[in-house]
C-alpha cells in the first residue's frame, strides 16, 4: 500500500517546506479538472493531513515501535507470540461512505462502481472521503481521530448503533455480542471494536437505518442526538 509520503511523492524526512511544495503540486494534478478524480483528488488531501498532523509513520515504524508480537528475545531464543492473532504493523487506508446519501442519488449498495460514483458526486467530506486506520486503532476511533461522529451507543458489541458493511477489504471484530452469522456474511461489522485486517478498506458506515438492524439499536444514541439539536 502507498504510504502517505508515497502519494505525495516526498521524502519521509522532507521539511515542512518541501511537504507543502509537494501538496499543492500533487493536489493540483489530482484534481478533475486537470486531468485527475475526485478520488484521488480524497486521497492526496487524506495523505496530507495525515503528514500534518503528524500520525505518518513511515513503514515499518507505524506500530509504534513495539516491534510487534513475534521476533527474538535478548538472548536469541525465539519468543512464542503473545496474542493468536497477528497484529497490524502497518495503516489501513479506509474509503467510506455515507449511507444515508444513497437514496438522495438513487445510488445501490449492490452498484458495482458505487465508491466511483461516491467520489465522482461532490458529496461533503462527511459523506464521503478517505482516511488512514492505525494499527491496533478501531475504525470508529480512526473516524473520529480525524473529526468524524459516526455513530455508536456501547462501543462494547452489545448494539447495532456502530454497525458497517464492508464493501471491499477485511475487518476482525474483537467483541460481538450482536450480529448474527448471516448478517456477517452480508459483510456487517461493528466498527467501534473492529479493526482492519487488510491494507484498504472500503465501508458504508451509518448503516443503522437498514430495517434489518431496528431490532439491535441500543439506546441512547450519542451521535443522533448531537445531530438533532
Ligand atoms: S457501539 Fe455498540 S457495539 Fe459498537
Amino acid at each position: 500500500m502507498e504510504s502517505p509520503f508515497d502519494v505525495l511523492s516526498v521524502a519521509p524526512d522532507a521539511d515542512e517546506e518541501e511537504i507543502k511544495e509537494a501538496y499543492r503540486e500533487r493536489i493540483k494534478e489530482a484534481h478533475p479538472d486537470h486531468g485527475g478524480s475526485a478520488r484521488e483528488f480524497q486521497l492526496v488531501r487524506a495523505a496530507y493531513e495525515e503528514i500534518k498532523n503528524g500520525d505518518a509513520a513511515v513503514d515499518g515504524e507505524a506500530d509504534g515501535g513495539d516491534g510487534g508480537i513475534t521476533g527474538e528475545a535478548a538472548d536469541g531464543e525465539a519468543r512464542e507470540p503473545e496474542r493468536e492473532e497477528p497484529r497490524r504493523t502497518q495503516r489501513c487506508r479506509v474509503e467510506y461512505l455515507n449511507y444515508e446519501v444513497l437514496d438522495d442519488h438513487g445510488w445501490d449498495i449492490d452498484d458495482e462502481d458505487l465508491f466511483e460514483e461516491a467520489a465522482n458526486g461532490g458529496l461533503d467530506r462527511e459523506d464521503y472521503g478517505q482516511f488512514w486506520v492505525r494499527p491496533r486503532e478501531s475504525l470508529l476511533e480512526a473516524a473520529e481521530r480525524h473529526g468524524f461522529a459516526w455513530p455508536f451507543a456501547c462501543r462494547g458489541g452489545a448494539c447495532a448503533n456502530c454497525a458497517i458493511i464492508i464493501l471491499e477489504g477485511e475487518m476482525r471484530t474483537r467483541v460481538d455480542h450482536v450480529l448474527p452469522p448471516e448478517m456477517l456474511d452480508k459483510g456487517f461489522q461493528l466498527s467501534c471494536n473492529g479493526m482492519p485486517v487488510s491494507d484498504e478498506l472500503q465501508v458504508l458506515y451509518n448503516v443503522k437505518h437498514m430495517p434489518e438492524l431496528e431490532e439491535l439499536l441500543l439506546p441512547p444514541r450519542p451521535w443522533e442526538q448531537a445531530h438533532d439539536d
